[in-house]
């Protein structure tokens, strides 16, 4: 069933764990997607053609361009040749993010700097760069990809919870910002999900997972799902949608 009209979804870190699975749902709902992400070309080719199995639009295409998402010059670069080479732009996914954990009595600055950078400072990157777009076209969708950590602090996640929480602050602000413009901007906040971010935290050393009231830890597509949900909405902006089993109530 296609769900969205033509144009292209940029998605950052689209090509594995939670990005690919929206990168999937939204080439399955009709759009054309480009993928940022920071493999070796040929590597992230093979997954590409993988993708391609999605597309359900004729004319639609999905392409990956390699880019660091905290490089400001870079990020520009790459949103203007996506602009040049694809089909008008209509929603961005910052999905894009790391992790280097440690209590803030052994964190070291690098580390800070480093999640902070990507998580934080990655977003506000492709939404300046993308809004211009969203703006000529009179439509863009935004969802940015936060975290439970962002909303209850997490030990041993000063650096990722603090760029999970300025997640939420710049979704909000951006929602403001670009109300008038039909542009809408919302925040997804995933609880514990079973991805190569978390492959070293098994569901049964992990204390949080126990608490888990849904039984299980999720999975990429409950997240998709839910990035689905808000980018074919053209009236919820500014909200953070919690995704998580019921871990945060
Ligand atoms: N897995 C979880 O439990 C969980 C929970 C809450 C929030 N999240 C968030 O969801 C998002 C996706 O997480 P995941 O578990 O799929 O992670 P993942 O590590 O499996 O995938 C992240 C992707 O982002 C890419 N990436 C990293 N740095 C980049 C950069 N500077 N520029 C461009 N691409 C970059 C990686 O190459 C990778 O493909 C992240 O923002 C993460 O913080 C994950």
């Amino acid at each position: 069933m296609i769900r969205y009209e033509e144009g292209t979804a940029i998605v950052t870190g689209g090509l594995r764990g939670i990005g690919a699975a929206i990168v999937r749902l939204l080439a399955a709902g009709g759009s054309s997607v480009a993928i940022i992400d920071m493999a070796e070309e040929d590597k992230a080719q093979e997954t590409v053609k993988q993708f391609r199995a999605e597309l359900t639009r004729p004319g639609s295409e999905i392409r990956y361009y390699r880019c660091d998402v905290s490089d400001f010059e870079a990020s520009k670069a790459v949103v203007a040749q996506i602009s040049k080479e694809m089909e008008k732009l209509t929603m961005l996914v910052n999905n894009a993010g790391i992790t280097r954990d440690g209590l803030i009595l052994t964190m070291s600055e690098q580390q800070f700097d480093d999640v902070i950078s990507v998580n934080l400072k990655g977003a506000f990157n492709m939404i300046k760069h993308c809004s211009r777009q969203f703006m000529k076209n009179k439509f863009g969708r935004i969802v940015n990809i936060s975290s439970v950590s962002g909303l209850s602090g997490n030990a041993g996640q000063a650096n990722y919870s603090a760029s999970k929480a300025g997640l939420v602050g710049l979704t909000k602000t951006v929602a403001r910002e670009f109300a008038s413009k039909n542009i809408t901007c919302n925040a997804i906040a995933p609880g514990f999900i079973q991805t190569d971010m978390t492959k070293d935290i098994s569901a049964e050393n992990n204390p949080l997972a126990s608490q888990i009231p849904l039984g299980r830890p999720g999975t990429p597509d409950d997240i998709a799902k839910a990035a689905d949900f808000l980018l074919s909405s053209g009236y919820i902006t500014g909200v953070v949608l919690r995704v998580d089993g019921g871990l945060g109530m």
